[in-house]
Parts: structure tokens; C-alpha cells; sequence
């Protein structure tokens, strides 16, 4: 009987060690936090590029929403619901081809030509710079400006700067004043070209950083709009381009520099890189390992510009990120259209807190694009629109924005596939102008639910509510009939005992936890 007893205490006694071990601890110190989250991290971005611009937002008389000459409305309302704080245009490659003055003056007398980067169809330059710079102004956004080095002159780039930012006399100011608008945008934002490394020139470290020092110095500062002039920066893991710019350029030409990477699900740029909408769980495990590779890249780019800028006066801007998959069927390969699904999201997620736990160092980001190509926050099909997944994280996490960063440590709990595993969490965490604490989580086991306790220093609260994205299965998507199957709901699954927080965080979630 006693063997039996004590058995039985033995099975207890492991099953409690068993409950115990999956209760991962979270500590979010909030007693003196240093760093601000950038709003400018919540970037997007818009290339002239399949139809993100034409067709996207900026439509003909056939589609019958409501607009503003030819922008559409209900894009810009959904945007602006979101807070975007900056849009990047006019690409990627793009910008390296596209001449400005041909998007000015008259639309009639525009210039047209073939958009080699993207499906080889005509750009007929209806949308430039006087309409770029009237979305930014409907969606109370800022403009980044890509200017053209790969195929553009230097003084291409600086008669730009001055049609954009100069008042008073000025052969530009003039001409912006013929062209409808007489006040200097006074854009401050200013890329000096885009991947120089390959679509933008395919040039040497070495040789860009010369090329970048040229076109820069003759970029002026107009009144009340300093340039924060953003160097092309590495393809992925390229550290020695990030080396070079940084040893070269000094501190005071260069306000950031770029970093572009991508989360291709196979991981193969050359093959099929995979279905946005079918894939089994290996390849889900495969997509998230290769998506959190983001947190190894910022981690050793800002290492080397450590070296250089140890008072990180110098900005890692990650321009281009998201998911990249195959075309959908039947769409042209050249427009890059892509569906969007709960996976996408749990990308959004993870890679946002990354650049939040980073924001020391990475000061802006863009995520791509925003309309209809790669991992768009919206899709649109004649009068239709649907939000993605992707932009219902973007909606909890808009929280963090300009808040101050709660530094949070945890040691994850793995999620395994085979011989090998990821982190099934992760986690960022804020503290806003009002004082509230936000909590950003993510659960990328698609099995697992996982069960937190959190202990919060220096934070003063007395009730939580939540947020949650999530869906039945990873590959859940939103349709253009069924365009509410994803999208923010009430999250009822964390408690306070004490001051501890207790959270169950179901699986494949993105949550956004509100402490006050
Ligand atoms: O975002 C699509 C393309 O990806 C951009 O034009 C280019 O910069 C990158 O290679």
C-alpha cells in the first residue's frame, strides 16, 4: 500500500514538475527605461511596382470608390487608422530608373516608358511627385524619398531636393510654383539610391561609398528641411558592405544606413520560394526560422556600427522587409501579388519586436508593400478592398509607437520540427506618453499553447485587457468574400494576481496586452 502510495505522490510530484517547467517567466523591468521605440520603425512602403501605385492607389474613372483626383479614399482611411508614419517611394529598383522631371507638369504631355524592373509595362508617369506628395498629406504621413543614383545624375538629385524643399528664389522653387504649388513639402527623408549592390547599379562597397559622399554633398539642406540622408545599405548578411560605408562615409553625411532582407519560405531566391497560401508544417517551421534570422542581422550590423558610432548618432534603416513568396497563380510574375495569411502576421509580429527590442539602433523601417505586392497590408480588386492579417498587427502594435522601450527577458521555450528548433515566444514591451504599459507577444508554435508569468518592476497598474490576432490555421487567409475571417479580437487570457501577470498565449497568436 505505502508503494503504492508514495507511486502515486512520485506521479503527482512529476506532473507538477511538468506543469511547472511549461510556465515560462517573464521579467519586464520598468523602472528607468533609456530608449524610444520610432514611430518611424511602423514605416511602408510604395513602388511603382505591379499595382501597388496604379491600381492600388491610384485608380482610373472605372472604379467607383471614392477619391481624391485619382486616390483612392478607402485605402488612404484604412492607412490612416493605422497611424503609417512615413511612406517610401518611389521604389526599390524603380527609383534607380525613374526620372523625375517626367512626372511633373501636365499628365497629358508626360513622358511614358517601360517599367523594366517590373513586368516590362508602360508607366505612363500619371502619379509623381505633386501626387506622391498629396497621399502623403491625405494619410498624415510623412514621405521618404528614394532618389535616383544607378542611372540619375548628381545634379538630377539636387535639381529634386530643390524642387521639393526650396522657398524663395529659385529656377525650381519656380518651377514647383507653374506646377500648382507654390509652399516648399519640405521633405526631409532622402535615400541616396537603392541597392547599389545590385538593381541599383550592381556597384562595389568601395565604389558606392564614393559615388554615396558625391551625390550626397550636393543634396542640400533647404530652410527648415535638413536632409536625413539614408545610404544604400547590405543585401541580408553582407557585413562588409556595412563595414566599408561605415569606415568611409563620415558620421555627419549619412543619418542611416539601409539593411534589406527578406523572408523567403524555402529560403531559395533562384526556385520556388514557396506558396503564400499552401505549405505544409515543415515549411511553416522553415518560413519563421529563416524570418527570425532578422534578429542575428540587425544583432551583427550594429556590431560593426558600433565600431564606428558608438554614440549610434547613425541609423539602421530597414527599408525592405517581409515575406516574399511565389506570384499567385495566373497573376503576372513581374507584380509580385501575393495573398496574405495568418503566417504572414506571426512574421509582422516577431520582426516588429525585434526592431523594437533594437530601436537603440534600427530608427526606421519599411515594411514591403503596402498595396498589392509581396506582403501587402491591404488588397485590392476593382471596388473591393480586404485588410490583410498583416495589417491587423500593425493595428495592435501601433501602441508602441514613439513610446518609451521596457527592456523584457525570458528564456523561450522551444517549438521543434525534426532535429531542429526556434523560439516558440517572443516579446516586446512599452511604456506610452499616459503611462500605460504595452506588452506585444508572439506564439509561433502552431501546436502549442504556451502559459506566462510575468513580473513587472517598476511598472504601476491595476487591470490588463488584450488584443489577439489569430485564426484555426496558419494558412488561414482573408478573402475578397470572406474578407473578416481574420482580424482583431478581444483577448480575455491574461490576468493579474499581485502585481504578477499571468497570460495564457494561445498558439500561432500575435497578442497586444494593455496594462493601466
Ligand atoms: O520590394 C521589391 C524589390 O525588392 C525592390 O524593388 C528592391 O529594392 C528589392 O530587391
Amino acid at each position: 500500500m505505502m508503494k503504492r502510495l508514495s507511486l502515486v505522490a512520485m506521479a503527482i510530484g512529476a506532473l507538477q514538475l511538468t506543469a511547472v517547467a511549461q510556465t515560462t517567466t517573464l521579467q519586464i523591468d520598468g523602472a528607468a527605461p533609456k530608449n524610444t521605440i520610432s514611430r518611424h520603425i511602423y514605416g511602408h512602403f510604395a513602388e511603382h511596382l505591379g499595382r501597388c501605385i496604379y491600381d492600388g492607389f491610384w485608380v482610373g474613372d472605372s472604379i467607383k470608390v471614392p477619391k481624391k483626383d485619382r486616390i483612392r479614399l478607402d485605402v488612404v482611411d484604412a492607412l490612416k487608422k493605422i497611424n503609417i508614419p512615413n511612406l517610401r517611394w518611389p521604389g526599390g529598383c524603380f527609383a534607380d530608373e525613374y526620372h523625375w522631371r517626367d512626372g511633373i507638369g501636365p499628365r497629358k504631355q508626360r513622358p511614358k516608358m517601360v517599367n523594366t524592373n517590373w513586368g516590362g509595362v508602360t508607366e505612363d508617369n500619371s502619379f509623381g511627385t505633386h501626387e506622391f506628395m498629396e497621399l502623403c498629406s491625405l494619410l498624415k504621413t510623412e514621405p521618404y524619398i528614394a532618389g535616383n543614383v544607378g542611372s540619375g545624375t548628381v545634379e538630377e538629385m539636387a535639381k529634386w531636393v530643390e524642387y521639393f524643399n526650396a522657398g524663395g528664389e529659385s529656377s525650381m522653387a519656380a518651377l514647383r510654383k507653374q506646377n500648382g504649388r507654390a509652399e516648399p513639402w519640405k521633405v526631409t527623408y532622402w535615400g541616396v539610391g537603392n541597392e547599389s549592390w545590385g538593381c541599383g547599379g550592381n556597384m562595389t562597397p568601395d565604389y558606392y561609398a564614393d559615388l554615396y559622399k558625391r551625390y550626397a554633398t550636393y543634396a542640400r539642406d533647404y530652410l527648415g528641411a535638413p536632409l536625413r540622408k539614408i545610404a544604400s545599405g547590405a543585401n541580408g548578411g553582407d557585413y562588409n558592405w556595412t563595414e566599408v560605408m561605415m569606415k568611409n562615409v563620415p558620421r555627419n553625411q549619412m543619418w542611416g544606413i539601409t539593411l534589406h532582407y527578406y523572408t523567403l519560405p524555402t529560403g531559395n531566391w533562384r526556385g520556388s520560394k514557396g506558396s503564400a497560401t499552401i505549405f505544409d508544417e515543415k515549411l511553416y517551421f522553415n518560413t519563421m526560422k529563416n524570418c527570425l534570422q532578422m534578429e542575428e542581422l540587425v544583432n551583427r550590423h550594429s556590431a560593426i556600427m558600433d565600431k564606428y558610432d558608438s554614440a549610434k548618432r547613425v541609423a539602421l534603416v530597414v527599408d525592405e522587409w517581409g515575406i516574399w513568396t511565389d506570384v499567385e497563380p495566373g497573376t503576372n510574375p513581374g507584380f509580385l501579388y501575393q495573398q496574405n495569411s495568418l503566417r504572414d502576421a506571426l512574421i509582422a509580429g516577431t520582426t516588429l519586436n525585434i526592431f523594437n527590442n533594437h530601436c537603440d539602433r534600427v530608427k526606421m523601417a519599411n515594411l514591403a508593400q503596402t498595396v498589392n505586392v509581396l506582403q501587402a497590408l491591404i488588397l485590392t480588386q476593382r471596388e473591393k478592398m480586404l485588410l490583410t492579417p498583416t495589417y491587423h498587427v500593425f493595428d495592435l502594435y501601433k501602441v508602441h509607437m514613439d513610446a518609451k522601450h521596457l527592456p523584457v527577458k525570458f528564456t523561450s521555450p522551444d517549438y521543434t520540427m525534426g532535429n531542429e528548433k526556434i523560439p516558440a515566444i517572443n516579446a516586446s514591451a512599452s511604456r506610452d506618453s499616459t503611462g500605460a504599459t504595452h506588452i506585444t507577444l508572439v506564439n509561433l508554435d502552431p501546436n502549442k499553447k504556451q502559459t506566462l508569468s510575468t513580473t513587472l518592476n517598476g511598472v504601476q497598474w491595476s487591470g490588463v485587457t488584450g488584443q489577439i490576432v489569430t485564426s484555426g490555421k496558419v494558412n488561414d487567409i482573408n478573402t475578397f468574400e470572406n474578407p473578416g475571417k481574420i482580424k482583431v479580437q478581444n483577448f480575455t487570457g491574461a490576468s493579474k494576481q499581485g502585481n504578477n501577470l499571468n497570460i495564457e498565449l494561445p498558439a500561432q497568436s500575435v497578442v497586444m496586452l494593455e496594462l493601466k
